[in-house]
C-alpha cells in the first residue's frame, strides 16, 4: 500500500514535450497580438475555450460572467479540488519593443503579461489532462477576465464558482521581469499591497466672496484636512510599516469671485497588514468628520475602490516552495521584496487558502522593462516553468493528506 507521503515523494514534477511547449508558445504569441481590455476579452475567451474543448478529461463550466472561461479536470482518483487562476485583459498602451511578436490593436498591449499568464495556464491544462488518471482530485480552471480594472476576481468570486466546484485551494502567478527565466519568487507575508481609493466630498454654503462670514468655504476646509491627513502617517502608524496615503486630487471653485458650495477630494491608501489598513481608515474617517465639523461643513468619505493585500501565509508557502523546488530546482526558488502594486487574486485568497508566485520572464543581460511600461516584454523560454509550476503546485497540494 502507498500511502499519500510516499506519494508525494515520488511526485515528479510534469513536463511539457517539447510539442506541448510549441503550442504553448504559439497560444501566447497569438494572445500577444490580439490583446484585449478588461471585459471585452471576447476573442481571447473563444481562444482558450477552443483549446481547453480539445483537452481530454476537461469540463467547461459557464461562470455566467461575459468573459473569461472556468473549467474542471475530474482526475481519475477521488480527492480534494484545487483551483489555478490566470488572468486574460490587456491595458491601455502603446508598444514599443520591437519584436516579431507585437499587439496589432493600436493603443492596447499586453504590458502586463497577462497573455503569458492565460498561455502558462493552458499548458498546466494540457499537462493535467495528459496526466489525469493519476491526478488524486479535481482541478478548477479559473481564466479570469478584467484584473487590470481589479473587477474580474471579484465578479468571478461572487458566482460562488469556488463554493458550487469545492475548491479548497487557489493558485496563481504573476510573470516578474526582474528575475531571471529559470526563478520564481517564494515569498512568506504580504506580497503585494491592498488598495483603497477614496473620494472626499466637502459640502459648505456658497455665496459671494465678498462676504465670506455669510458663506461656508468647503475650500478652507477640504486644505485643513489635507494637512490633517498628512499626520495619519507621522503619528499613528508604526514606523516600520509600509504605508501610503495620499491626496491625489482637489477639485473646487471657479475663477469668478464667489465660494463654492462644494469642493471634491480623491486619494489613495496602499497597505500590506489588515491591521495597518484599518487603522489608517479610522483616523482618515475621524480626521474628514471632526474637520468638517470645526470648519461647519458637512462631509462624505466614499470608498470607491477596496483591494486586500495578497498574503502568503502557511501552510501553502510549504506547498509552493515544494512545487517550485521540484519545477525550477533548489537554486531556482528565489525571495524578494514585496511590491506596492495590487492584484486582485487576493479576493480568490479572502475565500480559500492561495499562494500567488512571482515567475522570473526576465533576460540576462537584457534591456528590463517593468509592468506597464511600453517596452514590457515576457521571455518565451519562462512559459514552460509557468505551465509546470501551475500543474505541480494543484499536484502538491492534492496529493497532502486532507486536514
Ligand atoms: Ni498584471
Amino acid at each position: 500500500m502507498t500511502t499519500n507521503l510516499e506519494n508525494m515523494k515520488q511526485n515528479k514534477p510534469y513536463r511539457l514535450s517539447p510539442l506541448q511547449e510549441q503550442s504553448v508558445r504559439e497560444l501566447k504569441r497569438t494572445i500577444h497580438r490580439n490583446p484585449e481590455l478588461s471585459w471585452k476579452e471576447y476573442d481571447t475567451t473563444k481562444l482558450i475555450r477552443k483549446t481547453l474543448e480539445e483537452l481530454p478529461g476537461i469540463d467547461i463550466t459557464d461562470s455566467g460572467l461575459d468573459t473569461g472561461i472556468c473549467a474542471v479536470l475530474t482526475g481519475g482518483r477521488p480527492g480534494r479540488t484545487a483551483a489555478l487562476r490566470a488572468d486574460i485583459d490587456a491595458i491601455e498602451a502603446n508598444e514599443e519593443y520591437s519584436s516579431d511578436c507585437v499587439s496589432g490593436s493600436p493603443g492596447i498591449a499586453h504590458m502586463c503579461g497577462h497573455d503569458f499568464h492565460t498561455a502558462s495556464l493552458l499548458g498546466a491544462a494540457m499537462l493535467l489532462s495528459e496526466h489525469r488518471d493519476e491526478i488524486p482530485g479535481r482541478i478548477l480552471f479559473l481564466f479570469q477576465p478584467a484584473e487590470e480594472t481589479t473587477t474580474g476576481a471579484q465578479a468571478l468570486v461572487k458566482t460562488g464558482i469556488l463554493e458550487t466546484e469545492h475548491a479548497e485551494a487557489v493558485f496563481g502567478l504573476h510573470n516578474r521581469p526582474e528575475v531571471p527565466t529559470g526563478q520564481v519568487v517564494v515569498h512568506e507575508g504580504p506580497l503585494m499591497a491592498a488598495k483603497i481609493n477614496f473620494r472626499i466630498l466637502v459640502h459648505g454654503r456658497g455665496g459671494h466672496g465678498s462676504m465670506p462670514q455669510k458663506c461656508v468655504d468647503p475650500i478652507v476646509c477640504a486644505s485643513a484636512m489635507i494637512q490633517g491627513i498628512q499626520t495619519v502617517i507621522s503619528r499613528n502608524i508604526d514606523p516600520l510599516e509600509a504605508i501610503v496615503l495620499s491626496v491625489c486630487s482637489i477639485h473646487a471653485g471657479t475663477p469668478d469671485n464667489l465660494i463654492v458650495d462644494e469642493a471634491v477630494m480623491t486619494g489613495s491608501m496602499r497597505t500590506f497588514e489588515p491591521a495597518v489598513e484599518a487603522r489608517a481608515l479610522e483616523r482618515l474617517r475621524r480626521i474628514v468628520d471632526a474637520t468638517a465639523d470645526a470648519y461647519e461643513c458637512t462631509a462624505e468619505f466614499i470608498i470607491e475602490e477596496a483591494v486586500p493585500a495578497v498574503i502568503n501565509r502557511e501552510p501553502m508557502v510549504s506547498l509552493a516552495r515544494e512545487a517550485a523546488k521540484k519545477v525550477l530546482g533548489e537554486d531556482g526558488v528565489v525571495d524578494s521584496a514585496p511590491g506596492l502594486a495590487t492584484e486582485d487574486f487576493s479576493f480568490y485568497m479572502q475565500k480559500v487558502p492561495g499562494f500567488f508566485y512571482w515567475l522570473g520572464s526576465g533576460t540576462a543581460g537584457e534591456e528590463c522593462a517593468s509592468w506597464h511600461n511600453s517596452r514590457f516584454h515576457t521571455n518565451d523560454s519562462a512559459l514552460r516553468y509557468g505551465a509546470e509550476l501551475l500543474a505541480q503546485s494543484a499536484m502538491e497540494f492534492l496529493n497532502q493528506p486532507a486536514s
